[in-house]
Formats: C-alpha cells, structure tokens, sequence
C-alpha cells in the first residue's frame, strides 16, 4: 500500500483496528482509498458497491459535492470555536432545523461527537433531569437483552450484547433489561412488523414491580435494533413501552443512531412509528458520515426543568470540547439540506416495497433461516455452522466482496442498510451477488 506521504509501506501494525480481527484483516487487508455516490474503490481499483452506508451512516451517498463545499468552506472561514461559554451560528440553526424535523415538544439539541456519547449523554440527563424535579431516587436505567447503545459504560451497561460487556468489569449499577424481541419461532419471514411479540413490553412491568417506580430513572431502546442483527419492534410493543413508561413517571429514550435521518422512509422512527419519547439519541446520518457528530433531542420538559436557579449558573455539568464543532455543524446544515432537496426520506419510503421484495427473494436459498426487512433495513440471517458460530457469514461477506458489494456482517447474520439515493439496479446486483454467493459457500 502507499501511505499517507506517497512511499510504500507494509506496515498495518500500528493501527489497532476497532471492532476488527486485527490478524486476519492485516494478513490480507481490504483497504478502501475513495468513495462517490454508491460506490467505494479499493486499493487495487476495483469499484465496490455500498450495501451497508459505511455502518449506517452514509445515507446521503458518498461525498456530496455539497456537503464536501460546506466542510471546505467553514474550515477556511473559521476552523473552530469554544463550546462551552462561547457560541457560533451554525451550531444554533443545525439545532432549530432538527428540532423542526421533530414532532412538537422535541426541541432541544445537545451535540455530541457520536452514538456512544450521545447515549452517556442521554442517560445522565435523565438522572440529572430528576435529581432536578426534587426525584433524585430515580437511579435506575432500564436498557434491552441485544440492545446495542455503544461502547462508552454507560452504553455497554444498557447494552445486551454479551461480547461487548463480558470482558470489561461490572458496568454500571442499578441497571435492569428486558427481554429482546427476536421470535424467530413465531415471526420468521415476516415482512416488514412482526405480528407477535407486542406483549413483550409487559416485561417493563414486571421490571417496575421488581424495583418501584421510584428507583427507575429510564428505559432506553432502539425502536429497530440494528447491530445486534437487526430486531424489529413487534406490533404495538413501542406503544406499550410509552404507556407503562407514562404511567409510572419513567422517561424513554428512543436510540435512534441508526434510525435517524431517513432510514425507515420517514424522519425518525418516533416519526414512522408514531410514538413519541422523551429523548433521542442521534449521530450517523446527521452529517451523513461525513464529520462525526451526535446529539441528543430533548423534550421542551426536561428542558425546561434544568432552566433553573440563579441565570449565571451552569445548568448541566456535561459537554465535549467538541459538542456542535463548526465544520460538524456546517456539514449538519449541508446534509439536510441534501436529504431535502433530494427528497432521499421519501425516496427511501417509495423504495421500501421493491427492498422488502428483494430480501424476501432469498427465501429458500441455501443456509437462510429467517428474513426481515423495514425501510430500506434487510437482514439475512444465516443457519451457523455447528460449532462455529459466525464464520459462514463472515465467508459470505468475504465473497461478496471479493464480487464487489459489501454487506455487514453480526454474527451469522447479513444486516443491509444501503445509502438512501440507491437505485433498482443497486438492489438487484446486491441481492443476486448474495444469492450467489450463498450458493457458493459451505
Ligand atoms: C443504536 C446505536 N447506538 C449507538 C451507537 C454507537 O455509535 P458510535 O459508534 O457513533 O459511538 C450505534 C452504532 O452503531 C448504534 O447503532
């Protein structure tokens, strides 16, 4: 490969790689060097089509000329400024168009720099938020068996994915979790919202008659589970959420990372699905991968209530040097722009039926077990092989690349979330390399 000054180097060792099998990827590495639109190209020139948004993030296609002008422009103009104390005009419009997007009530902003600090974020302004209403007993967090919330602890201790928890201490305490939603027995090769499992949400119940309601703080849940292998919310089960939550004065956090920003055909999911919480996390598709940056929506209540005491006093005790960073900012601004120009959620909605057809397609091709779809999500899950739990879907995304389309993988399962401007044609080739592949290995 050549580095970053133009010579050869070999050397991949430095870099400790996230989230990867640093040895087998540095034994044959697939490095990627641009990006436009759909496609990826790799180091060896060969075009690569986006079935995955980078990880879900990438919804406005790759580089944008707008947004890469917006990015250029704000660096040249004014690189950065203070966050804290100090302020700067991007940063307040990117917050009132998001709030605008939003159903009313869900107007206020607070900028992170990703998912993971977005979630830390929300669950300490929902500690914070009733220490302040005189409700300080409200400690505990409520998060979800499968859940992923990232990897800060606050994250991984709301978080139900045994891999990213196991092997690092005892988290946070007073945390609690329902049961996950996946019922392949009851839902398998549903299309679109599986019809059983809404009842799951009385867990929530249970869970508060355990505790007491006044020890529950709030109950975080992706309202589509993404990285656990893509887990949709059954028929009512969200709703239920809402109400047992309203009921007993416990806030809900919807984790929206991967379904912000037009990924179901609508805004939100709080949007698609009608419901609507207290919180949501945001990062990802806010500025289309382009710059990291994240957020938390809050509602005008918890607001509100921190907008108390004397007016020269800090309110929350929280923030990051780079909380609603101008170059993030401005490519926030661009990226809306973009998906409002473009009408990408609605091209994203009217995609949706040929997407759910496409991943059904793959009923009864070797090794698949169950198919999900929503939006333009699909998930393929695959019948590990005995004793070696993710290595036949690992193999599929080795195939499919090696054919130029790259997919996820998460355990056995193929999780699909492609960038928003995708074509007919993009699906297909997708789907027919996959059903190739599949096909092709063990
Ligand atoms: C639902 C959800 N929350 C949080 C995160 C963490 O985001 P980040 O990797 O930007 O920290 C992710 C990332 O995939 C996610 O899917």
């Amino acid at each position: 490969m050549t580095n970053t000054s133009g010579t050869a180097s070999n050397n991949l060792d430095a870099f400790w790689m996230p989230f990867t099998a640093n040895r087998q990827f540095k034994a044959n590495p697939r490095m990627l060097v641009s990006a436009k639109g759909m496609h990826y190209t790799n180091a060896e020139g060969g075009k690569v089509l986006d079935g995955t948004a980078g990880l879900w993030c990438v919804n406005a296609g790759h580089s944008p000329d707008r947004i890469v002008k917006a990015v250029s422009e704000q660096i040249a103009e004014m690189d950065y400024a203070p966050a804290f104390q100090m302020g700067h005009p991007k940063v307040f419009e990117l917050a009132a168009r998001i709030s605008a997007m939003l159903p009313n009530g869900l107007d206020h902003v607070f900028f992170t720099n990703s998912g993971s600090e977005s979630v830390d974020t929300a669950l300490k302004i929902a500690l914070a938020y009733h220490r302040a209403k005189g409700d300080g007993t409200r400690t505990r967090l409520i998060g979800r068996e499968r859940g992923y919330h990232g990897v800060g602890f606050g994250g991984i201790s709301v978080g139900g994915i045994v891999a990213n928890r196991k092997t690092f201490g005892t988290l946070l305490t007073g945390v609690d979790h329902m049961p996950h939603t996946h019922l392949p027995e009851k839902n398998a090769f549903s299309r679109g919202i599986p019809e059983h499992g809404g009842d799951l949400a009385d867990e929530l119940e249970r869970i508060v008659t355990l505790h007491d309601a006044s020890t529950i703080a709030a109950v975080i849940v992706e309202p589509v589970a993404g990285s656990t292998g893509v887990i949709l919310p059954p028929k009512g089960y969200l709703q239920r959420l809402r109400d047992i939550c309203d009921k007993h004065g416990i806030l809900l956090i919807f984790d929206e990372v991967i379904t912000g920003f037009g990924r179901l055909g609508a805004s939100f999911a709080t949007e698609y699905f009608g419901v609507k919480p207290d919180m949501i996390t945001m990062a990802k598709g806010l500025t289309s991968g382009t710059i990291p940056m994240g957020g938390v929506i809050c509602s005008k209540e918890i607001y509100d209530t921190f907008m108390n005491g004397p007016e020269n006093m800090i309110e929350l005790f929280h923030g990051y040097t780079y909380s609603g960073h101008p170059v993030a900012a401005a490519a926030g601004l661009a990226t809306l722009d973009v998906y409002k120009e473009e009408g990408l959620f609605e091209r994203a909605n009217d995609l949706a039926g040929y997407w759910e057809d496409a991943v059904h397609s793959l009923k009864g091709a070797p090794h698949v077990i169950d198919l999900r779809n929503l939006g333009l999500i699909g998930a393929i899950e695959l019948e590990p092989i005995p004793g070696k739990p993710t290595a036949r879907a690992f193999e599929a995304f080795l195939k499919c690349y090696e054919k130029g389309v790259l997919i996820r993988t998460t355990g056995d399962i193929i999780a699909l979330s492609p960038p928003l401007i995708i074509e007919k044609e993009h699906i297909d080739q997708i789907f027919d390399t996959i059903r190739t592949v599949l096909g092709e290995i063990a």
